[in-house]
């Protein structure tokens, strides 16, 4: 197992969609161990997709559990029903800098998807575990949770991360 390094935005790459898993090999199983030993390093990261990670594959690690003993592999998962509708705060391990930006997104939804043994699943979700779902899937069709929030705030973001990144790496090189 292997402590992976996010990528972050504006990454390019963060901006390529996964491709779909046909089989749960060796590999695909590495890669998930992977994603759940990087997820587990980060004590408030709640979920992780392999396309963060520089892996273009539809796989994704969730735990919104405090105690961490959760764990849910969303492989090739496909969002085939929602309902209601939330807004709430969200952030990304790919948006550092301390941003979180409200999102609006259905407050439950179905999704179809293929677990960590290759089974196929269908998980109605609702709350916490609906939103992590919905941010897991975006990052694996190469979306990121600030292509859901307006222009304005989105520049904001933008000025905000360049700063951020302009004092690290001041900070680097002192
Ligand atoms: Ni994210």
């Amino acid at each position: 197992m292997a402590i992976l390094e996010i990528l972050q935005h504006p990454h390019p790459n963060l901006k390529l969609a996964g491709e779909e898993i046909k089989k749960v090999d060796a590999s695909i199983k590495k890669i998930i161990d992977d994603l759940y030993e990087t997820m587990y390093s980060f004590e408030h990261c709640v979920g992780l997709a392999a396309t963060q990670v520089n892996i273009q594959k539809k796989v994704a690690v969730i735990d919104i559990s405090e105690e961490r003993n959760e764990p849910l592999c969303i492989i090739n998962p496909v969002i085939i029903d929602t309902k209601d509708e939330v807004t709430e705060p969200e952030s990304c391990m790919s948006v550092p800098a301390g941003i979180s930006e409200n999102v609006t997104r259905p407050e439950t939804v179905t999704v179809e998807f293929m677990d960590a043994e290759g089974k196929k699943q269908k998980l109605t979700a609702s709350g916490f575990l609906a939103k992590a779902i919905q941010h897991e899937t975006d990052h694996l069709n190469g979306m990121l949770f600030i292509d859901h929030v307006s222009r304005l705030k989105r520049e904001r973001i933008e000025k905000r991360m360049s700063k951020w990144r302009k004092r690290y790496a001041d900070h680097a090189e002192s």
